[in-house]
């Protein structure tokens, strides 16, 4: 259940750019209520008995805080990332870098991939969105490195356009006789739905309520899931099935189009 992220202070937050329907450069954004719900945000991770690491924030890279896109790191491999926006581009080497003096083997990415926020690891497979950001070939270097089966998720809704802000992990494995995942159906194509109602039949579905306060955005540790406080059908139903939710404010972060997973990014040894 203990589990080990990676984590960055949005000492540079802003918006700046619009590269997803939340991100609107007219709207002002509160640098330090963004700080004060990050820094809850670790507390959170604290409390529940994880470890967070922490990369320096870069000037200029107003969303450096969504660790998640950094990389992807499975068995202690890493594989770098390739943003699809220049806006972001510089991140990728940042987090490499991080990486590597931490002492892990990495490979940089070849094809566009967002990490975590398009490759989600659900027990011995991976589950990979595409559609916005993370290309099709990106799905064979992670297969390759992983050695774990990759799934192509197509997404088809521009306000869900990372798979972790349509669909969240719940338990890495089946047969814990609780649902594996939570989506939300309409964020997917036809044949992707399908795709998911025949590997997870008692899967949670979300509503548009949920999803609409980027409530699928949430990182469980197999027990607790820490998810944004506005999605209550959401943590009802999670409590309904054992699970035990726990309510993040993570709203100034959202005009940037990130939730609590946005900021986390999973460092599996
Ligand atoms: N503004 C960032 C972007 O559009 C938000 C990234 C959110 N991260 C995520 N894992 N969904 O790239």
């Amino acid at each position: 259940m203990r589990r080990h992220y990676l984590m960055c202070r949005p000492t540079h937050f802003a918006v700046d750019y619009a590269i997803n329907p939340w991100m609107d450069p007219a709207e002002p954004v509160d640098v330090v209520r963004a700080i004060d719900q990050w820094t809850r945000l670790v507390e959170t991770y604290r409390d529940l008995g994880h470890d967070v690491d922490f990369i320096e924030p870069l000037p200029g890279l107003p969303d450096m805080v969504f660790t998640a896109n950094g990389a992807t790191v499975i068995d202690g491999t890493v594989l770098g990332v390739s943003f699809k926006h220049a806006e972001r581009a510089a991140e990728a080497p940042a987090y490499l870098d991080w990486f590597t003096r931490a002492g892990f083997p990495t490979q940089a990415a070849k094809a566009t991939n967002e990490g975590e926020g398009d490759l989600l690891l659900a027990g011995d497979v991976i589950l990979a969105g595409t559609g916005f950001r993370t290309d099709h070939a990106a799905r064979a270097e992670a297969q390759e490195l992983f050695g774990r089966p990759v799934i192509t998720l197509q997404l088809v809704d521009p306000r869900f356009y990372h798979l972790d802000t349509a669909l969240c992990v719940l338990y890495p494995t089946p047969g814990s006789g609780r649902p594996e995942i939570a989506y939300l159906p309409e964020a997917f194509s036809p044949g992707s739905r399908r795709v998911l109602e025949r590997l997870y039949p008692t899967a949670i579905k979300a509503t548009e309520r949920d999803a609409a306060v980027l409530g699928l955005n949430a990182v469980s540790d197999g027990e607790r899931v820490v998810l944004p406080v506005q999605a209550s059908d959401l943590a009802r139903r999670l409590a309904s099935e054992g699970y035990e939710p726990v309510g993040v404010d993570m709203s100034e972060l959202r005009l940037a189009g990130g939730g609590p997973k946005c900021c986390t990014l999973e460092v599996r040894r």
